[in-house]
């Protein structure tokens, strides 16, 4: 079916089955997403002509409101004919190709009681180019997949740092944590999504991660560390306990060292044997308490969709512009999961 991208007026075809960003994305457009499985919606895009049909998607991910509005998430939309699309198309540098490729565990690091890093090497010769942010799907044997954002910028690409958190009955991270040893193969299909910093503008930026959803946004920063780049970050890391904060040194030295880079951690359960002495409560309630006027930044969040859905009020409760969050939301557990 003949598809058409507005304002852009790119054109392409879908094949029988494929959704419209499946098509758009095996054609090289990049259009917003993240999880590809209609939980999250930011793949929501206008139909300006013509109809399409929806696979299964989350209600939150698109309302009846929304739906009859003309809106549409574009990962599970199958076109009924020629269509016509409204959608921002992002302007990424170019090369960047979806591959699948074996690697192999080289080191496994256990960070935190329930999270591990995973240090991935490539084939000899191969070298996987993305954007510090995005994510990889490890390909599963039995054909499900398990995405990861991936932890390290790719200027230090030599291996892929992934952050495991290991959930309870969880098939991978079981894996991962009871079985999986240093030198074990693995399939995976990347770099996925487009939660990385849009380079366009030099407004500031607010990084807001919740427990493993650091992982890209560490990719981000060790990436504006190497760029040399001064647009002050702001960095928020969220989560329950002291320990649940694993890289926390990692962050404070970042702080330390860069005048741009400012972190604060958040607790929502300090352990009494925490000794916290910091922020507590959540994430994107200590940001909203910071920042009574957001409309001149750019906030970028990585954590669970109800951190997600929290932080959307709050943040445009202090006027931050719809089109300046950007968002990874993913689910633990769920099949096929998105990123970390
Ligand atoms: Fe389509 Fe998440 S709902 S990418």
């Amino acid at each position: 079916m003949k598809v058409r991208i507005e304002p852009s007026g790119h054109e392409f075809d879908t094949a029988p089955g494929e959704t419209l960003l499946e098509a758009a994305v095996r054609e090289g457009f990049h259009l917003p997403y993240s999880c590809r499985n209609g939980a999250c919606g930011t793949c929501k895009g206008r139909i300006v002509s013509g109809t399409v049909t929806h696979q299964p998607y989350e209600a939150k991910a698109l309302s009846e409101a929304e739906k009859a509005a003309g809106l549409a998430l574009l990962c599970r939309a199958l076109p009924d004919g020629p269509v016509v699309i409204e959608a921002r198309e992002i302007g990424v540098a170019k090369g960047i190709i979806i591959k699948t490729l074996p690697c192999r565990v080289t080191r496994m690091e256990k960070l935190a009681p329930d999270v591990m890093r995973l240090f991935l090497k490539l084939p000899q010769n191969e070298r996987l180019q993305y954007m510090a942010g995005q994510y990889i799907d490890i390909l599963l044997k039995d054909g499900r997949r398990r995405g990861f954002s991936i932890a390290n910028s790719p200027g230090a690409d030599e291996f892929l740092e992934l952050h495991i958190r290991h959930v309870p009955g969880g098939l991978f991270s079981g894996h991962v944590f009871n079985t999986m040893q240093e030198r074990a193969l693995l399939r995976f299909e990347g770099p996925l999504g487009t939660f990385f910093l849009r380079d366009d503008s030099d407004k500031p930026v607010i990084l807001m991660a919740a427990g493993t959803g650091f992982a890209p946004i560490k990719a981000i920063v060790e990436q504006s560390m190497t760029a040399g780049t001064k647009r002050p970050l702001y960095l928020y890391w969220g989560a329950r306990t002291r320990a649940d904060l694993y890289l926390h040194d990692l962050a404070l030295g970042w702080a330390a060292a860069h005048a741009h880079i400012r972190y604060t951690p958040v607790l929502s359960r300090p352990d009494p044997g925490d000794r916290w002495e910091g922020r507590t409560g959540y994430v994107q309630e200590a940001i909203g308490a910071d920042w009574p006027d957001l409309s001149g930044f750019e906030v970028y969040g990585s954590g669970p969709p109800r951190m997600i859905e929290a932080a959307k009020s709050v943040l445009a409760s202090k006027g931050l512009p719809e089109d300046a969050f950007f968002y990874d939301a993913f689910e633990y557990a769920k099949d096929p999961v998105t990123s970390s």
